[in-house]
């Protein structure tokens, strides 16, 4: 007896099909969506990864997020993709981050063995590929995403730009905070709860409530940290000092 299996050449525009019709007007994707074993996977190292958490030869088995988006075809309106995470973390990268550092999502995440696994470094995870050089910033090591959403940068910041903040110094801090932090530390309801809401943790106007907001600052996101959350690393001293009168201009106007 024969059998007659599919041949591998037809396989593609069985594919395209499918994945059409997976993504026809669909303004979110979860992690178990089946889009995910319809897309080509490859396996890959990234520099980029390995240097940013010290780890050696890592590998991940990808999917491309540009091939995502090719079928999904999110509304023109839509500038970036929303990444809810399982622990309360909201990441978000713009579209144009997608298409000009050709980011992939990463479905396995192989460390090298006897390597210590943060709780939090679970699949999908964004990862930079080997060809691409984007700046050193928290938004490429999103991981643990549950869903994807399809959103518009303008709307999802609305209540943080209608701040009033009065000077250049607390506006550059409000970028920095939207870079760094905002997407475990939400403000006014946008951004992440992976940690505390630190405008109702700390009294940010008195010198004592400052002072103690560095202090657990640099013992939480301090380089020892063993969490590998060591958000430190991203900024200057300077821009600690931004951040904070950002902060300080915000809890002022409460
Ligand atoms: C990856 C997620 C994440 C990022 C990014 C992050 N934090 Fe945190 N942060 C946490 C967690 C988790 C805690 C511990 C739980 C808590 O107390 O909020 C914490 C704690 C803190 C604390 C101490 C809170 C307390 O009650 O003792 C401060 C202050 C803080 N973060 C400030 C910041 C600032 C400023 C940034 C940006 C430069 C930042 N964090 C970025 C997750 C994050």
């Amino acid at each position: 007896m024969v059998f007659f299996l599919p041949s591998c050449e037809s396989f593609p525009v069985f594919n395209d099909t499918l994945l059409r019709q997976a993504g026809k007007g669909s303004k979110s994707v979860t992690s178990r969506d089946s889009v995910f074993d319809l897309l080509e996977k490859k396996w890959i190292s990234s520099t980029y990864f390995d240097q940013g958490l010290k780890y050696e030869s890592s590998r991940m088995k990808v999917v491309s997020l540009s091939e995502l988006l090719k079928v999904y075809s999110p509304d023109e309106n839509m500038d970036a993709i929303l990444l809810n995470c399982a622990d309360g973390y909201q990441g978000i990268i713009s579209i144009n981050d997608v298409r000009n550092y050709d980011l992939q999502l990463a479905l396995i995440i192989e460390l090298p063995q006897g390597t210590a696994r943060p709780y939090w470094l679970q699949p999908l995870l964004i990862v930079v590929p080997n060809h691409a050089k984007p700046p050193f910033s928290e938004r490429f090591f999103t991981a643990n995403i549950t869903e994807l959403r399809f959103v518009r940068l303008v709307d999802y910041y609305s209540s943080l730009y209608s701040l009033d903040l009065r000077n250049a110094y607390a506006q550059f801090g409000l970028e920095l905070f939207k870079d760094n932090c905002l997407f475990c530390h939400s403000i006014n309801k946008v951004g992440g709860n992976k940690g505390t809401s630190l405008l109702s943790t700390f009294d940010l106007i008195s010198d004592e409530g400052i002072n103690n907001f560095k202090e657990k600052f640099f013992k939480m996101h301090g380089r020892d940290n063993n969490t590998t959350q060591n958000t430190g690393l991203f900024l200057t001293d300077d821009q600690f000092d931004a951040l904070l009168e950002f902060l300080y201009e915000i809890s002022a106007n409460h």
